[in-house]
């Protein structure tokens, strides 16, 4: 069995990915900021709530958060492998802007995939439809690399939870997974915390047992959790200090599972 490690790296993305070594990287996973704290209000737990998530999630502008993306992605490009792939997630407010810097960079785009959640909060001002999902982009770094895709546990895998998902039958490109559960939040609270089943998948799917999988917004550490339970080595980098620490908790209690 391949042996699993962690990395995590306090500071911004940029700076730490430049002095990366270059093509050393199997899979990013990246779950870059959503632009969406714009002081309006959201329902959680059935409560109003302001959607503010913290001073890094504040739009720059249009082209601001263009540029920012072009930048983390260029940033990436150049520490994955020739045959290595890469994932972002975002919602509406982020994710068209990732997607036309993954054109403009030479990324080829092998599936966007979109995130059903069964169980989204409820819309408050019931006048227009309530958001229940988020969209993943999955790349390759060029047309013509070979990238890793473990079609057969996919297609067999029976992925408990999710309704959409039948032994046997290929894996398509909606998931259904519920939103983070409370026992997933024991060792503190990030405010877009991902469930480790949706990296799971990710990292099952497109990645192998000894591979080095890196997230360059690594928030609570979820990536890292979900590579270090399936035997994968993880490098992490996350800007603010507190979730640097609520990662390390998160990561070193699943080691030890
Ligand atoms: C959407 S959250 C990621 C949540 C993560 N997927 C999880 O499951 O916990 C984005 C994270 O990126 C961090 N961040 C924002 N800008 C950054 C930068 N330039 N470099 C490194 N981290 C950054 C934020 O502090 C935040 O924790």
């Amino acid at each position: 069995m391949p042996k699993t490690s962690f990395t995590l790296c306090h500071g911004d993305c940029l700076e730490v990915l430049s002095g990366m070594v270059p093509e050393s990287v199997d899979l990013v996973f990246a779950d870059p900021p959503y632009n969406l704290s714009n002081d309006g209000v959201t329902c959680h737990a059935g409560k109003m709530v302001s959607v503010n998530k913290g001073k890094w999630d504040r739009s720059r502008g249009v082209e601001g958060d263009y540029q920012f993306h072009l930048a983390w992605l260029e940033a990436c490009k150049r520490v994955l492998k020739p045959n290595g792939t890469l994932w972002v997630s975002g919602t509406y407010h982020s994710i068209y802007a990732c997607g036309r810097a993954l054109q403009q960079l030479g990324f080829h785009v092998l599936n966007d995939i979109c995130w059903f959640k069964p169980n989204a909060s409820p819309n408050l001002s019931c006048r227009f439809f309530t958001a229940s999902h988020e969209t993943l982009i999955w790349v390759r770094k060029d047309k013509k690399a070979k990238h890793t895709f473990h079609y057969g546990d996919m297609k067999n895998g029976a992925f408990a939870g999710d309704i959409l998902k039948a032994e046997g039958k290929q894996m398509r490109s909606v998931w259904s997974i519920p939103c983070t559960p409370p026992s997933e939040k024991t060792f503190g609270k990030h405010p877009t915390q991902k469930p480790v089943k949706l990296l799971e998948r990710v990292i099952l799917a497109s990645s192998s047992k000894g591979d080095v999988v890196l997230d360059p917004f690594c928030g609570s550490g979820t990536t890292g959790v979900a590579a270090v339970m399936h035997a994968r080595k993880f490098i992490g980098i996350e800007r603010e200090k507190n979730f640097v620490k609520l990662s390390e908790r998160r990561i070193t209690a699943a080691l030890k599972k």
